[in-house]
């Protein structure tokens, strides 16, 4: 006698459903918690990243930091990477929705929203300059911006690790892999400003 593969069209006591319109179900569900975890992080990329470092630039010291670099540039040199995280991740969401897709494309924004083409967006437009008895004031703004921007690292860095165990698509995990192993270098790049704030060496 054949054997039947009961496994297949077995129903599930609960739902009636068969298990194969089940695993269909569950995975058009990842499918969809993938999108919706890249527009979340899309969002926080340009929204709370992008936008808080670009505006950092401004208001911090005019002084060295590191790598030739001063606090005003570094900001904006970290801006300018997070403006790279948002793009990757726009780049995701119109693989994986072809409306998407299809609206970047009818915008003109399709060699960078589509395809792979780096923008050339300048975030530096400094230096800010501002009065010697302004130092105090600005090492208290760079203090602030540094600690909101490590807060900020750590919340992202665990938001990322959830969307790696969610994901269901592997392309949508290497991404969110590569970004958070990115964060993880801002959080030191972070903290390494906050030492330096205190000279500690
Ligand atoms: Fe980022
Ligand atoms: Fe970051």
């Amino acid at each position: 006698m054949a054997e039947v593969n009961f496994n297949y069209m077995a129903k599930s006591p609960l739902s009636g459903k068969t298990v194969a319109s089940q695993e269909k179900l569950v995975s058009q569900q990842k499918g969809n918690r993938d999108l919706q975890n890249l527009r979340e992080a899309a969002k926080r990329e340009i929204s709370q990243a992008v936008y808080s470092y670009f505006t950092a630039s401004r208001e911090v010291l005019n002084e060295l930091f590191t790598d030739g670099m001063t606090y005003q540039e570094y900001f904006a040199h970290e801006a300018s990477d997070e403006m790279g995280h948002y793009l990757q991740l726009l780049r995701m969401v119109s693989k994986l929705d072809s409306t998407q897709k299809e609206q970047f494309i009818e915008h003109t924004l399709g060699a960078y929203l589509v395809e792979n083409q780096e923008p050339s967006f300048k975030l530096w437009r400094g230096p800010y300059c501002y009065p010697p008895q302004e130092r105090e004031l600005r090492w208290l703004n760079t203090f602030r911006e540094v600690v909101k921007a490590i807060s900020l690292e750590l919340e992202t860095i665990n938001k990322y690790e959830q969307y790696i165990n969610e994901a269901g698509n592997p392309e949508v995990k290497q991404l969110f892999t590569e970004i958070l192993n990115h964060e993880k270098g801002d959080l030191a790049d972070f903290n390494q400003m906050l030492f330096s704030l205190f000279n500690i060496k």
